[in-house]
């Protein structure tokens, strides 16, 4: 059987960090950049270099470390932007200019405020432009499953004939139908004549739940060969294509699709459990691949049929997408290197010893808690490790609270700003409502509380709780996370968290803007 291969362009840290409150310090950033290299992913869309100085450091950051496999940086359409992303990925093994501008008529003419000639030029230009810096362009036209075909033959006909190498056709919405959608692509394709000398590409959005279907048909219908999805479909509004659906779809359903794709797939659900613990958007149990009832099986004709056959009730097994069942890697015991070793294993690498002094300072204090430290408690013990000591401004210093039945509960607590200790003390509905007025009488943030949420990281009523706690001010969304045996020291953390990236004062620019 002849195969095809199906490019895989993960966007996590690009249109996934769109989603309000997913956004991600470069330190995270580097570490999912890691995670997705060692996936074997081909294009890792690090970030969008000219939306902030956060966002271009990121970048070439990323642009420094990874090796095998491509660098992209999204930009606008203009010389400024796509400078701004050559200057950022340059320095990469392999790199790609990743430039967009609206092509329907209503974002022409209620957004871009441009005729269509105007974007025509501006669109050819900035082909030609990024073209002479970066042999690898990818030329999207937002909007472009409600754009008029006639335009988009003309627009797309030209960037190719500038040198973009890859046509990547934007579902911006997630308007679009399956089989609408790949005859849309395959239509463009007939239509342009130098269409083969492009690759071309598709990237939907999940606003009707048909992300993966519509990415597929676009596949198989249009002749796309390259999909951009992210890591459990993480992206603006309703999400992006999921990346584990389409792997595991493509590969379980070879027979049909007749293609294969780079990626490494037990690196999968580690993957995910990565971008849900830094992100804070957690997993819902029933999702595919990476949900955690994903290969659950409960009524006991499924459990009879899979003891019997394992085929008779799942069409792929745990151990292919990288479910192990939770093992004990370290205790108290253990020493310093075989800590730094699992942290590699595991794919977590730290800038300097000094960081790793206090990772393992964190794990000595955690293995005092907890007899049995697992994978998941590694992952959650360095995300908890939240910013770099410079970038935080408040830091908890001690807590306690006191909560019993009938009794209204209580919360002290000692934080520092910029090094100097204050302490504060409330009372609250509940133990965490105690705890958050107790910070709040400290920091006077004025952000709202959008979400609280808890989650076991491990098994058993001895596992850490996760603690995700996501603020709103002034229009900015952030999430903190924080990790503890104690789950209300946990809920403190992921509050003085949130405060800590409310304090960092990055400001971005939304590309879609
Ligand atoms: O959804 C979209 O249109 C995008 C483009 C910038 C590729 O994310
Ligand atoms: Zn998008």
């Amino acid at each position: 059987m002849s195969t095809d291969k199906l490019i895989i362009f993960d966007t996590t840290m690009r249109d996934g960090e769109q989603s309000p409150g997913a956004s991600m310090t470069r330190e995270e950033k580097l570490r999912i950049a890691r995670a997705l290299e060692r996936m074997r992913v081909d294009v890792i869309e690090a970030g969008f270099p000219a939306a902030s100085n956060g966002d271009f450091e990121a970048v070439q950051a990323i642009a420094g470390v990874v090796k095998n496999s491509t660098v992209a940086g999204l930009c606008r359409a203009n010389d400024k932007d796509i400078q701004r992303g050559i200057d950022a990925l340059k320095a990469a093994e392999s790199w790609r200019i990743h430039l967009f501008l609206a092509t329907s008529a209503l974002h022409m003419e209620k957004k871009l405020r441009m005729t269509p000639d105007q974007v025509f030029e501006q669109a050819k230009l900035a082909v030609r432009f990024a073209r002479n810096a970066c042999p690898d362009v990818e030329f999207s036209p937002e909007d472009g499953s409600r754009s008029d075909p006639d335009f988009l033959c003309r627009v797309l006909e030209t960037v190719i004939a500038e040198g973009a190498t890859t046509i990547n056709i934007p579902d911006t919405v997630g308007y679009a139908v399956p089989e609408l959608y790949g005859a849309f692509i395959r239509d463009l394709r007939e239509r342009i004549p130098n269409s083969d000398k492009a690759i071309w590409s598709v990237h939907c959005h999940n606003d009707l739940g048909m992300a993966v279907a519509n990415s597929l048909a676009g596949v198989t219908i249009g002749g796309a060969r390259q999909v951009e999805c992210t890591i459990n479909g993480l992206g603006e509004r309703a999400g992006n294509t999921s990346l584990e659906e389409i792997v595991m779809a493509v590969r379980t359903r070879k027979d049909f699709f007749k293609l294969e794709t780079g990626i490494d797939a037990t690196q999968i659900v580690p993957t995910s459990r990565l971008v849900s613990q830094i992100t804070g958007f957690v997993v819902q149990p029933n999702k595919a691949v990476v949900g955690a009832n994903a290969f659950a099986h409960a009524s006991g004709i499924h459990q009879d049929g899979v003891l019997k056959a394992r085929e008779t009730y799942e069409i792929m097994t745990a151990e292919d997408v990288g479910w192990s069942a939770n093992r004990i890697v370290l205790g108290k015991l253990s020493g310093r290197t075989a800590f730094k070793q699992r942290l590699k294993e595991l794919g977590i690498e730290m800038d300097n010893e000094d960081a790793y002094n206090k990772a393992f300072a964190r794990f000595k204090d955690l293995a005092d808690k907890k007899s049995e430290i697992f994978d998941e408690d590694l992952q959650a013990l360095v995300t908890d490790a939240g910013m770099p000591d410079s970038a935080e401004h408040w830091k908890l210093v001690h807590m306690a609270q006191g909560s019993g039945m009938g009794e209204r509960p209580h919360a002290s607590v000692v934080m520092s700003e910029a090094g100097a200790e204050k302490s504060s003390e409330a009372g609250g509905d509940g133990p965490v409502d105690a705890v958050f007025k107790a910070i709040e009488g400290l920091a006077n943030s004025g952000a709202e509380l959008l979400l609280y949420s808890v989650n076991a990281v491990t098994q058993g009523t001895e596992s850490q709780g996760e603690v995700t706690v996501r603020l709103s001010r002034a229009g900015r969304i952030v999430n903190g996370v924080g990790a503890d045996t104690d789950i209300i020291v946990a809920s403190a953390k992921a509050y003085i968290g949130a405060l800590n990236k409310l304090a960092s004062k990055a400001e971005r620019i939304n590309p879609q803007l």
